[in-house]
């Protein structure tokens, strides 16, 4: 008998406490008090109408992304979590992650959360000095955010910790010793995230006044070798450009659904998914705004408008840009709707961008360091 092919379900959870000035997510404050219960069953039924779709698979990883998932009620994440059990088959070490804010308020729910099933929190941290969350425009100190690591870090068996680097005015060592001491805090993953400055976010409107600088692009290359060099040294390995584990075990078993091709169930505002059906991939995007996602989900039982063909190509390009991100890259047998034999890639390879392997499409350390360069070479 043929194995059921794997799955991933990602639930996104929009709303914020507060939104951050950097932040293009799709994100929204709590308006009516009653929508929040509303899309907890909003988001219940699209799974149920997505299993349909999907037919019986293995289920790999459930991820709750935001927004701010802390914020919603345990109970309501362990339906979510029991009736995806319910309906696909649980790997035996299924993965189940929520996102969350450090604060006191949030962290006082951890062990309702893993009460609900969570066996991993990404917790964002962010940075480790006051002057830093106050510039990223966060709503809470460097104390605060200690505290919550270390309550995650009692419970929950794995704990992955967010930050954003290439902030003004940091130096490499100092940004080498808060990578060590988010280390420090219990975490088997960390995410450090050069920040972006996002069209139509308030960073984006406060660098057009200059009120601040970004980083120049040399600080950027120069603080993201520091983050690999350190990280390193501290036993994690880089598995993909913004992704360090701590072994094996401890990588995003989530994110490599995506990286790796696998098919996602998305449920949420704003949610994607993809979805393979006879053969062909889909993807679907949920409507973006809750109360649009709400009435979606109340008409056509799911909250996306359509489901999208994916033709070959699309698919084998979108295989190549999530592929290459992690080290592992991509098998070229997955890609034969694009010429990217050894012969078309042979330049890329001898630039050293790409690893010399005929079996896979593979970037190097330097190749995932100009991936959008890369990537747009390839693809053209
Ligand atoms: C969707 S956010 C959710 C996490 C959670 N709400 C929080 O803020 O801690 C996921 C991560 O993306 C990163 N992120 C968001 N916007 C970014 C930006 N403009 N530049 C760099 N990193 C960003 C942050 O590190 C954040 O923890
Ligand atoms: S960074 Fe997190 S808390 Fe801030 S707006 Fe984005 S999702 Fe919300």
């Amino acid at each position: 008998m043929t194995p059921l092919p794997p799955l991933g379900v990602y639930i996104h959870w929009p709303y914020c406490a507060h939104i951050c000035p950097y932040c293009d997510f799709n994100v929204f404050r709590v308006r009516r008090p009653e929508e929040p219960a509303a899309l907890a069953q909003a988001i219940l039924a699209d799974l149920r109408a997505q299993a349909e779709l999907t037919g019986p698979r293995i289920l790999t990883s459930i991820f709750f992304g935001g927004g701010t998932p802390s914020l919603m009620e345990p109970d309501w994440a362990a339906e979510m979590v029991a009736t995806a059990r319910r309906l696909w088959t649980a790997a035996p070490d299924l993965e189940v992650s929520l996102e969350a804010n450090p604060t006191d308020a949030e962290a006082a729910r951890f062990a309702a959360f893993a009460g609900a099933g969570v066996n991993r929190l990404s917790l964002g941290l962010q940075a480790l000095d006051d002057a830093s969350l106050s510039f990223l425009g966060r709503n809470h100190d460097a104390a605060t955010g200690v505290r919550a690591a270390a309550a995650a870090a009692r419970a929950f068996p794995r704990l992955s910790l967010d930050l954003i680097y290439a902030r003004p005015g940091q130096t490499p060592d100092a940004w080498a010793e808060e990578l060590r001491r988010t280390v420090d805090l219990g975490a088997e993953h960390v995410s450090p995230y050069q920040l972006t400055i996002e069209t139509g976010t308030a960073f984006d409107r406060a660098v057009q006044r200059g009120r601040f600088k970004p980083a120049d692009p040399e600080l950027g290359a120069v603080l993201y070798e520091t983050t690999q060099a350190t990280l390193e040294a501290e036993g994690f390995t880089a598995y993909e450009v913004s992704n360090h584990a701590r072994g094996e075990a401890a990588r995003s078993r989530h994110n490599l659904v995506y990286w790796q091709g696998h098919d996602y169930v998305g449920a949420g505002p704003g949610a994607h998914g993809r979805i393979t059906r006879g053969g062909q991939r889909h993807a679907t995007i949920g409507e973006l705004k809750p109360a649009d996602y709400i009435a979606r989900v109340a008409t056509d039982g799911v909250g996306f408008p359509e489901l999208e063909a994916l033709s070959p190509l699309e698919a084998a390009e979108e295989r190549v840009l999530s592929g290459l991100r992690i080290a592992e890259g991509v098998p070229r047998a997955d890609l034969t709707a694009l010429d990217l034999g050894p012969t078309r890639t042979a330049h890329l390879v001898e630039l050293g961008l790409l690893a010399d392997d005929p079996e896979r499409l593979r970037a190097t350390a330097a190749g995932r360091l100009v991936l959008d360069r890369l990537t747009a070479e390839l693809l053209t």
